[in-house]
């Protein structure tokens, strides 16, 4: 369960310290192009990974002029501070430092739909990735180590075929079909878990976004060739061996769990035909879907959806607000303002957003 009670961006690309008391069901902000609605949103992403969806480098999000950043915020009774600057991340809980990274996207699992981020539909394969792991990791807290050992392997391995160096390479190639193992099973498993959530009563204000009869698919492809039974250990590892001298061409690893993807089908068409308006319609049930699920396995994700009327027509904005809203789950939604947002006035708090200031309606 996250409510995000109180928020205190001190210091954030143009919002600077701007402080806020929390609707825990709707907050809406208001404000037109140019003012601080998806810094305001990034900033909680930010709180949450430590990290950013839109820049990798830190210089980006630190105020101009200045050296570090700041975010502060209450999320179920724990008080949660990130400051960090180019060489130094401090993660604070109440008074106590935290080491990993983990622990914020655990006590603040966001959910957020920006056009900055992309839809997933249509999207990279490391955006799909990004988004199945962030349910991966929600459903099954145990992966973060498999996850965590993979990349370590996979460095080492890279490393290896990079400088021609035979020495452990069986080693590693060993591990990696072990860990690879792991992986492919548990995003598997939450695949066909939202399989199964698709198909429930309660996603269906969402599903009457689209034709259900023209059947919504998504499959996952696991990195591998289809000739590699990717849940099977030896046979990755024989292929992996067989193709030693490959990968020592490539100087890298081409294949495995981070080259794994989503296609997704509707209407018997693959995705890359698929209308802008369909990726954008079916990525909207697809983030929802993830959503329903980790509500229903108790982990309650606090949505983010920036500039919502530019990227949905009414009719999915009130299917999805109202889904929303019977999930009761925390949304933040930001808005240009020229249309009318079907909200519930009693759940909803409505700030105005100018010039990285934030006001209180
Ligand atoms: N690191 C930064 N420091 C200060 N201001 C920034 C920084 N990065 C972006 N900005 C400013 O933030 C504003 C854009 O904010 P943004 O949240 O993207 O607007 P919108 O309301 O359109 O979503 C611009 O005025 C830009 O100059
Ligand atoms: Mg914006």
């Amino acid at each position: 369960m996250a409510i995000i009670e109180k928020l205190h961006i001190l210091r954030f690309r143009n919002l600077d310290n701007q402080y806020l008391e929390l609707n825990k069901n709707i907050n809406l902000f208001i404000g037109s192009n140019g003012q601080g609605k998806t810094n305001l949103i990034e900033s909680i992403y930010y709180l949450g990974h430590n990290r950013s969806f839109k820049t990798k480098n830190i210089k980006d999000v630190v105020p101009f002029e200045e050296d570090f950043l700041q975010i502060k915020a209450v999320v179920d009774d724990v008080s949660v501070s990130l400051k960090k600057s180019k060489h130094k991340s401090e993660i604070i809980f109440d008074d106590t430092k935290i080491s990993s990274n983990s622990k914020l996207t655990h006590i603040l699992p966001t959910q957020v739909i920006s056009p900055d981020r992309g839809f997933v539909i249509g999207g990279t394969p490391k955006l799909k990735r990004s988004y199945l792991d962030w349910g991966v990791f929600h459903a099954n807290k145990d992966m973060l180590k498999t996850y965590k050992s993979y990349n370590k392997a996979l460095k080492n391995i890279n490393t290896l075929l990079s400088s021609n160096n035979p020495n452990q390479v069986e080693e590693w190639l060993s591990q990696i079909a072990t860990l690879s193992v792991k992986i492919s099973l548990a995003r598997n498993n939450y695949i066909e878990n939202l399989k199964a959530t698709l198909r429930k009563d309660l996603l269906s204000p969402m599903l009457s976004l689209i034709d259900v009869n023209k059947g919504f698919n998504f499959t996952f492809q696991s990195g591998w060739t289809k000739d590699v039974d990717y849940l099977n250990k030896s046979e990755i590892y024989n292929y992996l061996i067989k193709n030693k001298h490959l990968f020592f061409k490539n100087k890298h690893l081409s294949y495995g769990p981070h080259k794994a993807t989503l296609d997704f089908f509707f209407d018997e068409k693959n995705e890359n035909h698929f209308s802008r308006g369909e990726q954008k319609k079916l990525s909207t049930v697809f983030w929802m879907l993830q959503v329903l699920f980790l509500v229903e396995i108790g982990v309650k994700p606090i949505v983010l959806i920036d500039d919502i009327s530019s990227e949905l027509d009414q009719n999915k904005i009130n299917e999805t607000l109202s889904f929303l809203t019977q999930l009761d789950v925390q949304i933040f939604i930001t808005d240009i303002g020229n249309k009318e947002l079907p909200l519930d006035t009693k759940k909803t708090s409505t700030y105005h957003i100018k010039k990285g200031v934030i006001y209180n309606n």
